[in-house]
């Protein structure tokens, strides 16, 4: 069972090798069909719009034995309950990690350049000229990164960061990689992450989203960030606490964020669609063509070498 609906060359992979139930209308699913789902299907292909609750999970007779995850992030998973279901969880690394890195950048570039500020003025035919003093935004090379987070993701940004705009890359991470990695994307590491807020001037998030790192960035620790510093999240929404950062933004404490991902996405709060030094979008860190196919084809992979009896590569839980 597929819960949404893929790229062209994925359903035709999907539909060629396996017995595939795909989503015509690609309609997000409701717990009551995930739950018929897990009692009818040998497997869940399922994406970050379908809640895996416990309950959910508790489906009875249980007839899934795998969830492929489409997408890296879990955390709309209940692993644990899972587990405890005796059913694998897999996930798709690896395959979007440039383009989510890319995205960081990107949401790096626009809220600095004021470059959403400056297409709206132009859409809105507001735009009167050139000016030396017209809509000035802030430099990023040569500016201090620091990632929160240097897993697959953060290191793909880092490496941007650092021989794309010259910047000095810090960083916390409670498990960081290998010391020679670190030294090879010359990254200098932080004993915690209020030290790297209080040094960064782009401040972007990269890690998982887990009861631990459930609001990292809230009120006492968005304080810690420099008055000129940016904030970046297109890791997970419920890694910032949205209120808190509204508040920050409101005051002018932080000069600005960029971000892709929402506590309660799709919805944003209405206070931030009012706010030119916001730069919004609709979590597409992995949306390209390339990304979403090779998202896919990672996906069944990993369900053929389940059905083939072998450790599939991805498993997560
Ligand atoms: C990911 O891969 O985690 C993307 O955010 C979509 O789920």
């Amino acid at each position: 069972m597929v819960t949404r609906r893929l790229p062209g060359p994925v359903e035709e992979q999907a539909a060629r090798e396996f017995d595939a139930r795909l989503n015509a209308d690609d309609h997000p699913f409701s717990a009551t069909e995930l739950a018929d789902a897990l009692r009818t299907a040998d497997a869940l292909l399922p994406t970050v719009t379908d809640r895996l609750t416990a309950q959910v999970l508790g489906a009875e007779p249980l007839k899934a034995r795998i969830i492929a995850n489409y997408g890296v992030g879990f955390n709309h998973i209940d692993t644990g309950a899972a587990k405890a279901r005796g059913l694998v969880v897999t996930n798709t690394p690896d395959v979007l990690t440039d383009d989510t890195a890319d995205d960081a950048m990107l949401l790096m570039l626009m809220v600095a350049r004021r470059a959403g500020e400056g297409e709206r003025q132009v859409r809105a035919g507001a735009w009167t000229g050139w000016g030396p003093t017209h809509m000035l935004g802030t430099r990023v090379s040569g500016k201090t990164l620091g990632l929160i987070g240097l897993g697959r993701i953060g290191r793909a940004v880092a490496h941007r960061a650092r021989h794309g705009f010259g910047m000095r890359v810090i960083f916390h991470d409670p498990y960081p990689p290998a010391p020679a990695v670190v030294a090879e994307l010359g990254a200098e590491p932080r004993a915690s992450v209020d030290e790297v807020l209080r040094e960064a001037d782009f401040v972007s998030l990269h890690s998982p989203a887990t009861p631990e790192t459930r609001h990292l960035m809230d009120a006492r620790r968005l304080g810690l960030m420099k008055r000129g510093a940016f904030l970046i999240n297109n890791a997970r929404g419920d890694i910032v606490d949205e209120a808190a950062l509204v508040a920050a933004l409101k005051r002018g404490t932080i000069a600005g964020a960029g971000l892709d991902v929402f506590e309660r996405e799709p919805a944003v709060s209405p206070e931030l669609l009012q706010m030119e030094h916001v730069v919004l979008l609709p979590h597409l860190g992995s949306a390209t063509h390339e990304s979403r196919v090779a998202m896919g084809l990672r996906a069944l992979d990993n369900l053929k070498t389940f059905f083939a009896g072998a450790p599939p590569r991805d498993r997560v839980a």
